[in-house]
C-alpha cells in the first residue's frame, strides 16, 4: 500500500519537475540547432566506429576459433627450406644423429616416435632454442638462425609434417613459439 502510493507521488513529483524544467530543456535545443547537429553527427560516428570494433573483435574471435592454436600441421616450412637444410644437415648434423636422422653413433633419433615423443604438443620455439644452445655439439651457436631453421625445416619434413607455398618457417624464437609441434594429424 505504501509502496503504491510511494509509487504515485514520484510520478507526481517528475511530472511537476517535467513541467517546471520544460522550458529549460527546449531552449537550448533550439537555440543552438547546430550544436545539437554537431554532437548528432559526432555520436552517430563513434556509434559506428563502436559498432566497426565489435564487428572486428567478433571476427578475429569467429577466424581463432576456426584455426585453433597454428600447428606443424598447418604447413609451416617451404619445400626450398628444407631443401636447403637438408644439404645443412648432411654437413653439420648428420655424422652423429645418421643420413636419415634415425640414431646412430650415440645420438637420438630427430625421426620418427622417439623424437616426436620429446617435442608433441611444445612450441617450435624451444627446439629452435635447444639445438641452437647444443648442437652441433661443442660448436653450440656456429650456424645463423636462418639456417638453423632451415634444418628444423627438413626434421619437419623428415617426419611427415607438411610444407606450404606460403611461409618459410620463421627463424625468431618468438614466431616459432606461436607454432607447436603437434605429432598427430588432427
Ligand atoms: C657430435 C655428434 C652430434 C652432432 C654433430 C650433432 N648432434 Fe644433435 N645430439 C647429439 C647428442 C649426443 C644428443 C643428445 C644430447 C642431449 O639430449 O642432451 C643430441 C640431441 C639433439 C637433439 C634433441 C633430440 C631429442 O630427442 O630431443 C636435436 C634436435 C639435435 N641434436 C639436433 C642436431 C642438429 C640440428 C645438428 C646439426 C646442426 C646436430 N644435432 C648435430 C649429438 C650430435
Amino acid at each position: 500500500m505504501s509502496c503504491t502510493q510511494g509509487g504515485a507521488s514520484a510520478f507526481a513529483l517528475t511530472t511537476a519537475d517535467r513541467r517546471s524544467l520544460g522550458g529549460g530543456w527546449l531552449r537550448p535545443a533550439m537555440e543552438a540547432p547546430r550544436k545539437r547537429g554537431a554532437l548528432q553527427v559526432s555520436m552517430g560516428l563513434r556509434t559506428r566506429l563502436l559498432i566497426g570494433i565489435a564487428v572486428a573483435v567478433l571476427n578475429a574471435t569467429a577466424q581463432a576459433q576456426d584455426a585453433g592454436p597454428r600447428t606443424v600441421w598447418a604447413g609451416v616450412y617451404t619445400e626450398a627450406q628444407a631443401a636447403r637444410g637438408a644439404k645443412l644437415y648432411a654437413d653439420k648434423c648428420s655424422s652423429c644423429h645418421g643420413a636419415e636422422m634415425i640414431a646412430g653413433a650415440g645420438a637420438p633419433s630427430l625421426a620418427g616416435p622417439e623424437f616426436t615423443f620429446v617435442w608433441d604438443k611444445k612450441p617450435l620455439g624451444g627446439l629452435l632454442d635447444f639445438v641452437r644452445a647444443n648442437m652441433p655439439p661443442g660448436q653450440a651457436g656456429s650456424l645463423r638462425d636462418p639456417e638453423y631453421a632451415e634444418i628444423l625445416s627438413a626434421i619437419l619434413k623428415r617426419n611427415g609434417f607438411p610444407a606450404s607455398m606460403a611461409a618459410e618457417l620463421p627463424a625468431i624464437k618468438a614466431d616459432l613459439d606461436a607454432i607447436t609441434f603437434v605429432t598427430d594429424k588432427p
